[in-house]
């Protein structure tokens, strides 16, 4: 690293934003996760998935953490905008060999890997952490973490840049996401630690993405925190907006709706996005 890194956290235990990165590859070594991590912490970039990506297509290979206090054009699913006040959120990118995972399996792995990170990073916090499919993360029913998984090499590759945005301790947001989104912070009611969200997030990452993977286990997961089974939703699928009740998450293919005409219809992680989440009927 040779940049002046400035970033304070809210959190007056947590390292300095300049010890982010050798503390966390010394957690992950001493853990035996993620053999040979490089992290790279950065004040502000324009999104470090786009700097992950830009390190794949340079021949870096992982795995790889880049970490920002702040993103410029920080981005979301579907060419959705990620925007995040300085010193508060965990703005991160994880690059990785995922070993053949299906793209909609590792959507469910990546989105449970932080639900059970932001639950051990927080083990006071009085409520759960639910699942929205594909892969939104919320607490008390509103968004605390996203994630965008993209792959940075198209051909022959197994390569992942996992993006992950939550919520730490942020205590206010915009009139347009105030009803949506929370912060563990607010849930908590005080600020919590930005680096052990990380280092229990490189844990979660390598158990549920790791060798020991079992796809089963990570279907009977994600449904065991999954609050959509039998709810009424509008999904955008294939540019169309369609209707119907969840009847099943199918961790290799996505959500199975059954359309109001009665037909039942795949829908692809990558390819949808939830419009309308009603309570269940
Ligand atoms: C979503 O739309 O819910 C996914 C949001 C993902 C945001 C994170 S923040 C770190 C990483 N860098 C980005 O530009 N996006 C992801």
């Amino acid at each position: 690293m040779n940049q002046a890194l400035h970033a304070q956290s809210f959190y007056p235990l947590d390292p300095a934003w300049t010890e982010f990165e050798s503390a966390l590859e010394s957690a992950a070594s001493a853990q035996g996760i993620f053999s040979g991590l490089k992290v790279r912490v950065f004040d502000t970039i324009e999104s470090t998935n786009d700097l992950c990506t830009a390190e794949a297509q340079r021949g870096t290979r992982g795995p790889l953490v880049v970490l920002a206090d702040q993103q410029t054009a920080g981005r979301g699913r579907q060419g959705s905008r990620w925007k995040s006040p300085p010193h508060c959120n965990l703005l991160m990118s994880v690059m990785l060999h995922v070993r053949g995972l299906g793209d909609d399996l590792l959507a469910l792995a990546a989105s449970l890997a932080v639900a059970d990170a932001i639950e051990r990073a927080a083990p006071a916090m009085p409520v759960e952490c639910r699942l929205k499919w594909p892969n939104d993360i919320l607490l008390a029913e509103r968004k605390v973490a996203g994630i965008l998984i993209e792959k940075p090499v198209t051909k022959g590759s197994d390569l992942a840049v996992i993006g992950i945005g939550v919520n730490v301790n942020q205590t206010a947001f915009p009139p347009e996401l105030a009803e949506h989104a929370v912060s563990m912070a607010m849930i908590c009611g005080g600020p919590l630690s930005r680096f052990s969200l990380s280092r229990e997030l490189l844990l979660a990452l390598h158990h549920r993405l790791g060798p020991a993977t079992d796809k089963n286990e990570i279907a009977a997961a994600w449904k065991a925190r999954c609050d959509m089974l039998g709810r009424r939703v509008s999904l955008e699928t294939g540019g169309v907006v369609i209707s119907g009740i969840v009847a099943d998450i199918d961790p290799f293919e996505g959500l199975v709706l059954r359309q109001d005409n009665g037909v039942l219809r795949m829908c692809h992680a990558a390819s949808s996005r939830m419009v309308r989440t009603l309570l269940a009927t």
